[in-house]
């Protein structure tokens, strides 16, 4: 099976709110993301699909990107940014968000649909969140993840997110309190070279699994 990420639309909300529904308890309004979409300057929102034949590619060349690494390293896992509107019928199983503040891009949102789970669509995902806050000029990334939540903070952790903080009872469901995580140094020659050689351990996992 295919994975790849292509940039969110209106008409994919309501797949979104499908996965959505299962994976938290309070979801979105169709309304949030479609005011999230249109924000262009600031919001970056992804879909994952998967597919048993490659994704489509657009027939243009990708336009210049600040980083780059996605389209060099996941080439088959992406649907070219190009052709955002290509109609594709492989189906949602994820998704992920971010937005930017000043220099700051805070991941709002990630889920990957629970029977897909465990097949590397997160990780693609967060890949794909991390090329975007690249490419919005982001020195740094932030999220809050529940205390409860080792699945993500497992995943998190092996991006190179590191525990700043506690947010006390902010989650308003059952009062739970959030970690806030964050990768605070991007262009950090270090942590570059730690994302490249992740991606490279990733890339070969998405080639056996394709
Ligand atoms: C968190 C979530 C997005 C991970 O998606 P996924 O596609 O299952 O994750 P992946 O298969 O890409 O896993 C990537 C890494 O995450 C970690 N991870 C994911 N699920 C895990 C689990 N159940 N137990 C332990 N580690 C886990 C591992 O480090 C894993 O790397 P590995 O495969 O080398 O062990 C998914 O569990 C989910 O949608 N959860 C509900 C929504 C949610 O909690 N979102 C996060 C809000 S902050």
């Amino acid at each position: 099976m295919y994975y790849f990420i292509e940039p969110m639309k209106e008409e994919d909300i309501p797949a979104v709110q499908q996965i959505e529904a299962q994976s938290f308890p309070i979801p979105w309004a169709a309304s949030t993301y479609r005011r999230e979409l249109r924000d262009t300057q600031r919001c970056r929102y992804l879909v994952a699909r998967a597919s048993p034949a490659p994704p489509p590619q657009g027939t243009s060349p990708a336009p210049p990107r600040r980083s780059g690494f996605l389209s060099q390293l996941f080439g088959a896992f992406m649907a070219q940014p190009v052709q955002p509107n290509v109609a594709t019928s492989a189906p949602i199983v994820g998704y992920g968000g971010l937005w930017l503040s000043a220099d700051e891009a805070h991941v709002t949102t990630i889920a990957v649909d629970p029977a897909y789970r465990r097949r590397g669509i997160g990780e693609l995902l967060l890949n794909g969140l991390i090329d975007q806050a690249y490419e919005l000029g982001a020195r740094m990334i932030t999220l809050e993840v529940r205390v409860s939540n080792d699945a993500a903070q497992r995943l998190y952790l092996k991006y190179g997110f590191t525990v700043v903080g506690t947010r006390r009872r902010y989650y308003t469901d059952n009062g739970e309190d959030a970690l806030l995580m964050s990768i605070e140094a991007l262009n950090d020659p270090a942590y570059r070279q730690r994302l490249n050689a992740l991606r490279r351990q990733f890339y070969a996992r998405l080639q056996r699994q394709a």
